[in-house]
């Protein structure tokens, strides 16, 4: 068995190590143009000529749990595209939404302002019951993000694009269900994968039905939300603050507006890092179960995007 590894911007070394241990007996090598013919791959952000070269993979596992990239290159027809799914990922997606929520309703950077002012005073507690979190995605990530935040006793709704129930979480679905959603979230988290349908979804129309004082945490992909609209909305004062990981363009160029603004908190797309060991181990057990002809989690469908 071959497995070829084109991951473009990482260190190729100690992913060889890992997979070679995980898999022994598989020939794990880095793909170079010309290269034989692999079983599978591991890839992020490959070039085209790699996936022209390589028609006959079984199946394709992206380093990450977003394939919009990907999926806008030529695919091999026959072979399956697999996502990273969770891979300790879920849990740092929980760590940065409960972080930037309580950060924001607990009105902790108004609290480190005074401190360094050297200023001993107190805010009056807000209402949780006012805090409605909505949750845009209830996939992988969303979920645990939903129940975590749902520890802490804020009301939590979610979106997807199926129905689903999940424990604790008021649950919308569909294009249909988005305005009802919206109209019951002051903070709104994006969780979606981008798709055509969710492209610019948190947009001035969008964004303005958040209940008033909505503060957005946007850790899906940048084109998810239209930038001059979250600027507008925070001008206007519906809105109260951002806290953004992921931009339209990466880096965030120099002199974008996001880097200065005092109700923005920006992040460089960190909030859920790929984690070498554990996306090895996930492969691994992957491959083996399509060896014995079984079916895995995390395979993308095509038609819809994700
Ligand atoms: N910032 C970072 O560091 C980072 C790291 C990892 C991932 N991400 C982003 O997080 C995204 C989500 O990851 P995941 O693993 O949770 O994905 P997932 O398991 O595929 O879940 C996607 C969720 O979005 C919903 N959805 C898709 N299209 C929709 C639509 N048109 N309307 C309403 N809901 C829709 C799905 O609905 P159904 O349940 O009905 O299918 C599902 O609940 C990734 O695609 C990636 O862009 C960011």
């Amino acid at each position: 068995m071959r497995v070829a590894f084109c991951c473009t911007d990482t260190d190729s070394a100690p992913w060889l190590t890992g997979l070679r241990a995980a898999l022994p007996g598989a020939e794990v090598f880095v793909w170079q143009p010309g290269a034989p013919q692999a079983d599978y791959a591991v890839v992020w952000a490959p070039p085209q000529q790699f996936l022209d070269e390589q028609p006959q993979l079984k199946a394709l596992f992206n380093i990450g749990a977003g394939v919009d990239a990907l999926l806008k290159l030529r695919l091999p027809e026959a072979t399956q595209i697999v996502r990273l799914d969770d891979a300790g990922m879920s849990v740092q997606m929980a760590e940065y939404v409960c972080h930037a929520l309580i950060r924001h309703y607990r009105e902790f950077d108004h609290y480190e302002a005074d401190t360094r002012a050297s200023k001993w005073s107190f805010r009056k507690p807000q209402s949780r019951a006012e805090f409605t979190v909505g949750i845009m995605g209830l996939g992988v990530l969303g979920e645990r993000v939903a129940r975590a935040v749902a520890q802490f006793d804020f009301p939590v709704n979610g979106w997807s694009r199926t129905p689903k129930q999940v424990h604790g979480v008021q649950c919308y679905a569909a294009a249909e269900e988005l305005p009802q959603f919206l109209a019951a979230s002051r903070v709104l988290v994006c969780l979606l994968p981008l798709t055509a349908e969710t492209r610019d979804v948190m947009n001035l129309a969008n964004l303005s039905r958040l209940q008033p004082g909505g503060y957005v945490i946007n850790v899906a992909r940048g084109a998810h939300l239209v930038d001059e609209d979250l600027l507008a909305l925070l001008d206007s004062g519906h809105l109260a603050g951002a806290m953004l990981d992921v931009f339209r363009t990466e880096p965030l160029p120099a002199g974008h507006p996001f880097w200065s603004h005092p109700r923005i908190t920006i992040t460089p797309h960190t909030s859920a890092r790929t984690l070498r060991s554990e996306s090895i181990a996930q492969i691994a057990g992957k491959v083996a179960a399509m060896q014995r002809g079984g079916s895995v989690a995390g395979v993308v469908h095509l038609s819809r995007g994700y």
